[in-house]
Formats: C-alpha cells, sequence, structure tokens
C-alpha cells in the first residue's frame, strides 16, 4: 500500500487547475489539503475553504507531507520549496526558472534532510525526460540531448511559418493559451529553453551549469528576409537548445536558432509541442515528441512526480556523483548563419572561416564558422544590431557531430 499523501498546493494558474482536473478523474491515495494562491479576490472554481493567502498555512501544517510548487514567482518559489525540503516534506515542482538558478543548494537541501524534489514538468512539459536521462540512460553515452523545449516560441515560429501570422498575434495567442510565461522575453529569448537545458544537463551529464554562463539567442530578430530564405531551401527554424558531450571532458551548452530540414525529427514539431532527441551511443537516436506547455500536459507530468514520490522516488543524481568530472565549456567552434546590416559586428565576431557571403540591397548574410565564446562576448552586441543568429549546420552541409571542442580547450 503506497503511502497517502497530504499535498499543500501552491498556485492555481494554468497548471494548477490542470492538475486538478487530472486528479479528480482519478482515485489516488492523495488529497489535495489546502491552496495558497496570490490573489484572494480572484473567482475559483472550487470551495473557498480549500485557498488561503498565507502560505504558513501550508508550510508549517504538519498533516501536510508533500508540496506541489507551481507558482510564476522564482524567488518565493526558492523560499517555499527550500522551506518544505528543510522541514521534511516531499516537493514536486515545475518552476524551471528556480530549479536551475538554485539547483546546486536544492540538491543539497535534498541529502541534507534525506527529502525529495521532483520536477519533470518543469522540462519539456508532458514529455517525460528528466526521469528518463536519470534512470533509463544511467549507463547509456549520451552524445547529446537537444530538441525544442519552448512551446510559445514555437507556437509563434509556427503560426509564422505555416499561417503567415504576425509575430505580435501569434504572441497575444500564446499568452491566451496560457502558454507564455508571464514575460515573454524569456519564452522568445531562449531563456525558458536555456534553464530546461541547464536541468536536462544536470540529469544527462551531472554537470551543475549556471545559466548565465550558457548562451542564448532567441527569435526576437527573426526577420522576413530569414523566413524567405528559409523557405527557399525547404527548411525550417527551430528554437534549439542542444547539450553535447565534445569529448571525455567537456560538454557544451548553448540556445541558438537553428534551421532544420524535413528530414530531422524537429521538422515536424509544430505550435505547442517539444521534442527531444537524444544521441545515444549504442541506443543511437531516439525522439521524444509532446505537448510542451499548457495545463492539462504540464499537469499530468506533475502527477506522474507526485505518485513517484508515493513509493519514495528520489533523483540520485547518478551522474554528478560518478563522473570523472565533464567540465562545461564555450570554447567550441561552430557554423552559424548571421544576418546583419552593420559591418563592425562581422568584424567583432573574427569568424574562423566563412562558409558563404552574401549582399543584395537590405539583405546581408554570412554563413561561417566562429567561437561560441566570440557570440558570448558580442552578445549584447547582436542584439543591439538586431542581428539574427542560427546554427547553421544544414547550410554548411554538415551536422551537429561537428561541434568541436577547439584544441585550447581539450588541452586544459
Ligand atoms: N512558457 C513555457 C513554454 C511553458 O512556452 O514552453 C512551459 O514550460
Amino acid at each position: 500500500m503506497s503511502k497517502k499523501l497530504n499535498i499543500g498546493l501552491f498556485g492555481f494558474g494554468v497548471v494548477g487547475q490542470g492538475l486538478y482536473d487530472i486528479i479528480r478523474t482519478k482515485n489516488l491515495n492523495l488529497e489535495i489539503v489546502k491552496i495558497a494562491i496570490k490573489d484572494a479576490t480572484k473567482k475559483r472554481s472550487l470551495p473557498s475553504h480549500l485557498f488561503t493567502t498565507d502560505r504558513d498555512e501550508l508550510l508549517n501544517n504538519p498533516e501536510i507531507n508533500t508540496i506541489v510548487e507551481l507558482i510564476n514567482d522564482t524567488e518565493a518559489a526558492f523560499e517555499i520549496v527550500s522551506r518544505a525540503l528543510s522541514s521534511g516534506k516531499n516537493v514536486v515542482s515545475a518552476s524551471k526558472k528556480m530549479i536551475a538558478l538554485h539547483l546546486e543548494e536544492l540538491i543539497e537541501l535534498q541529502h541534507k534532510y534525506g527529502t525529495s524534489l521532483l520536477y519533470e514538468g518543469s522540462v519539456c512539459g508532458s514529455i517525460p525526460i528528466i526521469r528518463n536521462l536519470e534512470e533509463y540512460y544511467d549507463n547509456e553515452l549520451l552524445h547529446s540531448v537537444s530538441g525544442i523545449f519552448n512551446g510559445s516560441s514555437n507556437y509563434i515560429l509556427s503560426k509564422g511559418f505555416n499561417e503567415g501570422l504576425s509575430y505580435e498575434m501569434a504572441l497575444q495567442q500564446a499568452q491566451d493559451l496560457g502558454f507564455a510565461e508571464t514575460d515573454p522575453t524569456s519564452d522568445v529569448g531562449g531563456f525558458d529553453a536555456k534553464y530546461k537545458l541547464v536541468i536536462a544537463a544536470a540529469h544527462a551529464y551531472g554537470v551543475i551549469v549556471k545559466p548565465d554562463d550558457v548562451f542564448n539567442i532567441g527569435i526576437q530578430n527573426l526577420g522576413s528576409h530569414d523566413l524567405q530564405y528559409a523557405r527557399e531551401k525547404n527548411l525550417k527554424i527551430k528554437l534549439v537548445p542542444v547539450a553535447k558531450e565534445l569529448d571525455n571532458e567537456h560538454v557544451a551548452l548553448f540556445v541558438l536558432p537553428k534551421f532544420v530540414n524535413e528530414k530531422e525529427f524537429l521538422y515536424n514539431v509544430e505550435y505547442e509541442y517539444n521534442g527531444v532527441i537524444v544521441q545515444a551511443a549504442f541506443a543511437d537516436q531516439q525522439f521524444f515528441f509532446g505537448k510542451g506547455a499548457g495545463g492539462h500536459p504540464t499537469g499530468s507530468a506533475v502527477l506522474s512526480d507526485i505518485a513517484a514520490l508515493r513509493y519514495g522516488y528520489q533523483y540520485e543524481y547518478k551522474k554528478a556523483k560518478a563522473r570523472g568530472g565533464l567540465n562545461f565549456t564555450n570554447n567550441i567552434e561552430l557554423n552559424i548563419y548571421l544576418r546583419y546590416d552593420n559591418e563592425s559586428l562581422v568584424e567583432a565576431l573574427d569568424f574562423i572561416s566563412i562558409h558563404e557571403r552574401y549582399y543584395s540591397g537590405d539583405y546581408k548574410f554570412i554563413i561561417g564558422r566562429i567561437n561560441l565564446q566570440s557570440l558570448v562576448g558580442n552578445q549584447e552586441l547582436i542584439a543591439r544590431c538586431g542581428a539574427f543568429v542560427a546554427f547553421a549546420d544544414q547550410l554548411a552541409g554538415i551536422d551537429l557531430a561537428t561541434i568541436a571542442v577547439t584544441e585550447e580547450a581539450a588541452a586544459l
């Protein structure tokens, strides 16, 4: 018989309601005892005695043995989750930014207090990727983990590419559907995908990387010339986070728009769907596909974590413990497409080699090889110039396997 879970739920937004809907249809050995909300005046679909605005009513209630944290305030979420873990309560959270920013502390708290924090719903909504990276691929050598990790930006790209909808209209729809973050810059700028990538990399490679150290460029500067260029070549543009093991010692992480061709799995990942490609040494390529945002899809992942807590499941962070010191590096070379106006940007980026260069009226682009550190160092300049950068392996006729650690980094 599994342990009865008495749940204190923080947040009753899109995911909280989605979770509640799912739980209602099941006869599980669990009960939502209390729901903490921010806005007491908002009309709720459940009896008012279930709600409180006082977080202590949940955190100090000895009957509540499990906290489910689904709020969108990063620092408040961290306080709630760390207090819960420190007081013997297990936690399920979907706050990717909070988890990515505080992963090291959260792992320590779990060890110190013997409590469990599960967060499948924080990465790619309904796709069960974290537990698979942690358990199923425990003994696999993973060459790379990449994909589409953000539903809102993918929704905007699909609406624009397939239906000709403007960026603003598509973003508004993603917000109305409850996919987008409170600050949509997180979605379209590649930050949300980066937080998810950092979490996935901890389970894939055992590296705990600070999000600030990981390069991300989003789709804000995507222009009509870029879309036209992709269409002419039968390519699509997707926002793709990549974690790649470079050799036995180095792992690289970055988030960039990417040209994808019709043979690639990601080509057909549209709207709020996400996809995760795991390239493994023995299993070879595997693809996970599912809804990456929305109340019910994310609620289903949260419920799966809650159910796992009933039999005492904990992440062991096996690869972090086992690893022989994989180091995160930005010192890698990769091929990019750069659409730009300002020649000084090209100079600043210091291309290692140029594969193709094009000028015509107001459209100029370069496809060339570059050190990622060069992009990192010029991130502000790129944004200021309104330039669009994309990972361009398809255009240079090569693939992800050609991302290389530089000799300098390999020698470290
Ligand atoms: N804003 C996120 C997305 C929600 O669009 O993917 C799910 O994490």
